[in-house]
């Protein structure tokens, strides 16, 4: 056999260990710096954390990380120690890295995590957990494995401060301990927003105390249609905080959506008189009827206002979230010519055409979410018609090329979903991983006072087609890896290779969380 000079070069990288040192390195997403050294640490019955009072509750989370399949009971010490430890400590000097960014030095004899916030020790923490075997993640003993770090030095924080995903709850609904699932990867993964779509034409999800029929009647698919019981109900505030805390605990952010003034036909089945026709709507799954509906709230009707406002509030009290989705995408404008009230608004307020109502409409809620200490988000639809000041806009339609720029041009902040690259109920045909890794959420050609405006990116799943766990997943997995990538990690550190290689490796972390994923060719 004869061997050519590069065969040799790869022989003996593939001997020395060389791709088992990068997959043990292989962490998603991929740190700002990574400086590799030799040797390990290792944990043992003796590893103690050595923590301060002030991170006792971050490290009883380290604890629970990884004590079920160590089987080691990890002694907590408040005091310093040399030898065998974690030392978790916040350190002001670290402001550079921001609230969310983390110093870690693994070394044979101490893991020492630093970080200028909380927040950026519980990331650490992640990245902890990623550098060890995938087996850590076992919920009982694990025999056999070697529970070694290899040493290095990781510097790093985020490059955007929403890293989010979108789940459509409303199309069909997803249950509580299916959301703390995706909850707990995304964790993993240090994204650090769900954004629930609570409500939309196939039903409303959120228990809304003054309003009891919106779950009664307005959650409930018409029995005509003999929709199983999982894809419909609602979420009780009791719920809400439940997942609410369980988000806070992992860093994430819960920020509702709340569909006004289309996709809010759902409502109509049980408050017709909100509509500008006042006919009541039969909840329908959503490939049995219209994709869109024509339904729209009546702008020119007093009540709607009072009966969104009082919804409001017990939204922003119960959502500790900034931020408030207000939907705001896809609304038809055909009642609203038809509607002597909205005209009549339209007249009144000597607004041009139904565009600049439905941006009056949305100014008018932004005021009143404002007045509650709440900021708006809407889809980029809110543009059409004028945009307030401080409304904060989620892009999803891609084909609308100029909408970044105006956006930017105008100041207000942007978060980045198009339908290119972020649309994860889509087929990996139209989307793959690799394109959602190649996604840039800064458009080309944005300076640097532009690209500020732009605060992050999102996977949006809409739940119309793939409507069952493992169908769930599948859309989400690998792509969501790909896309926690693109949020934390510089865009000068893109090498899809080298993601495709850690991916491969993590593939055995999400077999073990069971996470179902998606196969590609
Ligand atoms: C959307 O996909 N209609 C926001
Ligand atoms: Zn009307």
């Amino acid at each position: 056999m004869k061997f050519n000079c590069l065969t040799l070069i790869i022989l003996f990288f593939l001997n020395s260990g060389f791709v088992a040192a990068l997959t043990k390195l292989s962490i998603i997403p991929e740190p700002a710096k990574i400086i590799p050294a030799s040797g390990t640490f290792r944990f043992t019955k003796t590893t103690t954390l050595i923590v301060p009072e002030n991170l006792l509750f971050r490290a009883k989370q380290l604890k629970n990380y990884l004590e079920p399949a160590l089987g080691i009971d990890l002694q907590l010490n408040l005091k310093p120690g040399k030898e065998n430890v974690i030392e978790l400590k916040l350190d002001k000097s670290l402001k550079s890295l921001g609230t969310e960014g983390y110093h870690l030095e693994i070394l044979s004899n101490k893991i020492c995590l630093m970080a200028f916030d909380e927040k950026g020790i519980f990331w650490g923490i992640q990245t902890i957990r990623q550098l060890l075997p995938p087996e850590i993640l076992r919920g009982a003993i694990v025999t056999g494995v070697s529970w070694d770090i290899p040493c290095v030095t990781i510097e790093d924080n985020p490059r955007f401060k929403w890293r989010g995903l979108m789940l459509d709850c409303s199309r069909t609904f997803i249950s509580k301990e299916q959301i703390k699932r995706y909850l707990e990867v995304m964790s993993f993964l240090k994204m650090n927003v769900l954004h629930m779509h609570l409500t939309d034409d196939q039903g409303w999800r959120l228990e809304i105390r003054k309003y009891p029929e919106l779950t009664s009647i307005c959650s409930k698919f018409h029995e005509s249609f003999k929709e199983p019981n999982e894809y419909q109900g609602f979420y009780s505030q009791d719920d809400i905080r439940e997942i609410i805390g369980f988000a806070a605990q992992r860093n994430i952010e819960i920020v509702p959506e709340i569909e006004m003034p289309g996709h809010s036909s759902e409502i109509f089945a049980a408050f017709p008189q909100l509509s500008c026709k006042g006919d009541t709507a039969k909840i329908h799954p959503f490939f049995k009827g219209a994709g869109v509906h024509n339904e729209i709230f009546c702008a020119g009707n007093e009540d709607t206002f009072r009966f969104i406002e009082n919804i409001l509030d017990e939204v922003s009290a119960l959502f500790p979230s900034e931020y408030v989705h207000i939907g705001g995408d896809e609304a038809p404008k055909k009642h609203w010519k038809e509607c002597p009230k909205c005209q009549k608004r339209i007249s009144d307020q000597g607004l041009k055409d139904e565009n600049e109502l439905q941006s009056w409409f949305v100014k008018r809620i932004e005021k009143y979410l404002n007045s509650k200490g709440k900021k708006l988000i809407g889809w980029d639809e809110i543009t059409e018609g004028g945009l307030s000041h401080s409304a904060t806009v989620m892009y999803w339609r891609g084909w609308v090329k100029d909408v970044p720029e105006k956006v930017a041009e105008l100041g207000n902040e942007m978060i980045m979903t198009p339908t290119s690259n972020c649309y994860f109920d889509y087929p990996y045909d139209n989307i793959s991983t690799e394109k959602v890794y190649s996604f840039n959420p800064v458009p080309e050609g944005f300076g640097a006072e532009q690209s500020k405006k732009v605060v992050g990116v999102q996977a949006n799943f809409w739940s119309h087609i793939d409507r069952t766990q493992p169908q769930i997943d599948r859309q989400l997995f690998p792509r969501l890896s790909a896309l926690a990538e693109i949020a934390w990690s510089d865009n000068n550190k893109k090498d899809w290779t080298g993601f495709k290689a850690r991916m491969e490796f993590k593939k055995k972390s999400l077999d073990i969380l069971g996470i179902s994923y998606f196969i590609e060719k």
